[in-house]
């Protein structure tokens, strides 16, 4: 059962798992308005409660189209609950194919909507310090929306620009700035990270585990030896933009305005002649996630052999209930209230339809074996691919690993049955996204005999 959180507002599934809590889907059971929760429980570590303060103070200074809103926030005992924009589309880490990418206009278009946040960001002396894909998030139509500002800070007050010290991010966005010296400089670090992201778009993988000469491939780097993956991947004219943004002397690294002015950014990709009516070099997404090249349009498209399933309806079986893992439809029934008592600056539009409420994760399949069976399977690939793993609850699997960087790599997997078929969902709960989505990738390969090949769900071409 979808269960109520505050009046009318049932907290329907969990969308994504950090050190700081959970984030849950939140639906108005009347206006069906959907938002996002931020839960964070304060309890755990006394900086925690001062984080999410100054969390709460920047974000709720935040207006712009390329950042997710800031609805409002709640404090019921050491649990603050912040309420976000809740962005369809989810994480830009599951356009990214492990190896791959995604394609260049694509890239294009996510990039050019990122330095129109962190451009804005800085012009406010607000600088993220955490760019990476797994903070980056997609509405509806695809608009990128940069979020979580946990370890965002003001870096310019009244005209005045402070230099920082803290030693913060993700060490393969981080700029080598901070690594190598005690103060650093806000903007160019973003910068940098929005380069590591282009990166990551466009070649589908990270260039170096850190920015530091003892990584051979940030050696390379500086020795431009861009023969080598990723670069060699990457076109001639994007490689130019990625040169300046990877700049290792902050002082020389590529502004916001230089970007703005840089001839990939501004002229994009330029489609070779015939392919705009063959739709050469575009990518086709199957119902699991998996980009591979295609020949037709870029519209979203939904399928299902099944007539008794409407367009979308097992997706929209997926409003999960916190308390039993049980699979429930929200039922649309009356007012709104939620937030009395909140703080809440504003509401979002109540424009979003059905469809735009469906959560598109990318990370699961269907078996056609009973749960048990399933249950057993995933053990089984797990045991070959050497993953520990732990029963954290009837039908959930907690995997624990270390990725290729040795850094951890924690994820949870729901069966859940319907319909005769059981669903095998993936949730990263700690490390990096692309890491995780390989080794999805390698599980379900591991599984192949027992995945449901019956065409059930949608994809997007
Ligand atoms: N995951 C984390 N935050 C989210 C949000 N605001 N919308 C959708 N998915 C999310």
């Amino acid at each position: 059962m979808a269960v109520p959180f505050v009046q009318d507002w049932d907290l329907v599934q969990t969308l994504g798992e950090g050190a700081y809590g959970e984030v849950r889907l939140l639906v108005n059971r009347q206006t069906e308005e959907a938002v996002a929760v931020k839960v964070i429980d304060t309890s755990q570590a006394k900086e925690c409660a001062e984080n999410v303060k100054k969390e709460v103070c920047v974000h709720k200074m935040l207006n712009h189209h390329n950042i997710v809103r800031f609805f409002g926030h709640r404090k019921e005992g050491t649990t603050v609950y912040l309420f976000l924009e809740y962005c369809t589309g989810g994480e830009l880490f599951d356009r990214i194919e492990p190896d791959v990418g995604m394609s260049e206009k694509d890239a294009h278009k996510f990039f050019q909507q990122l330095v129109a946040a962190v451009e804005y960001l800085h012009k406010i002396g607000i600088t993220h310090r955490d760019i990476k894909p797994e903070n980056i998030l997609l509405d509806d139509k695809d608009n990128l929306k940069l979020s979580d500002f946990g370890l965002a800070t003001m870096f310019r007050f009244k005209g005045r620009e402070r230099p920082l010290n803290r030693l913060c991010g993700t060490l393969p966005y981080v700029a080598p700035e901070l690594l190598s010296q005690t103060e650093y400089k806000a903007q160019p670090a973003d910068i940098w990270a929005c380069g590591i992201v282009l990166t990551a778009m466009l070649a589908g993988e990270l260039p170096w585990d850190q920015p530091s000469e003892i990584c051979q491939e940030y050696s390379d780097w500086l020795k431009k030896k861009t023969y080598l993956p990723p670069w060699k991947k990457i076109q001639p004219m994007t490689l130019c933009l990625l040169s300046k943004l990877l700049l290792p002397n902050p002082e020389e690294r590529i502004t916001i305005a230089n970007i703005q002015k840089d001839r990939w950014f501004a002229q994009g990709v330029k489609q070779p002649l015939g392919s705009l009516s063959s739709g050469a070099n575009k990518y086709h997404r199957a119902d699991d996630g998996v980009l591979s090249r295609t020949s037709s349009d870029d519209k979203m498209q939904f399928s299902s052999s099944q007539p008794d399933l409407a367009v979308g309806g097992w997706e929209a079986m997926l409003f999960i209930g916190q308390s039993d893992g049980q699979v429930s439809f929200s039922q649309p029934t009356k007012p709104e209230h939620m937030l009395l008592g909140s703080q809440l600056l504003g509401t979002p539009g109540a424009s979003q339809t059905p469809w735009q409420r469906l959560v598109r994760r990318l990370t699961r399949f269907f078996t056609s074996e009973s749960a048990d069976t399933s249950l057993a399977s995933l053990k089984g690939a797990c045991d070959s691919l050497a993953l520990c793993y732990k029963l954290t609850g009837k039908n959930q699997v907690t995997v624990s690993t270390l990725d290729k960087r040795n850094s951890k790599l924690t994820f949870k997997v729901h069966l859940l049955e319907m319909n005769k078929r059981v669903l095998l969902d993936f949730r990263l709960s700690k490390g990096d996204g692309l890491e995780f989505k390989r080794l999805f990738l390698k599980i379900k390969q591991k599984l192949c005999d027992i995945i449901c090949t019956q065409k059930n769900a949608f994809s997007i071409t």
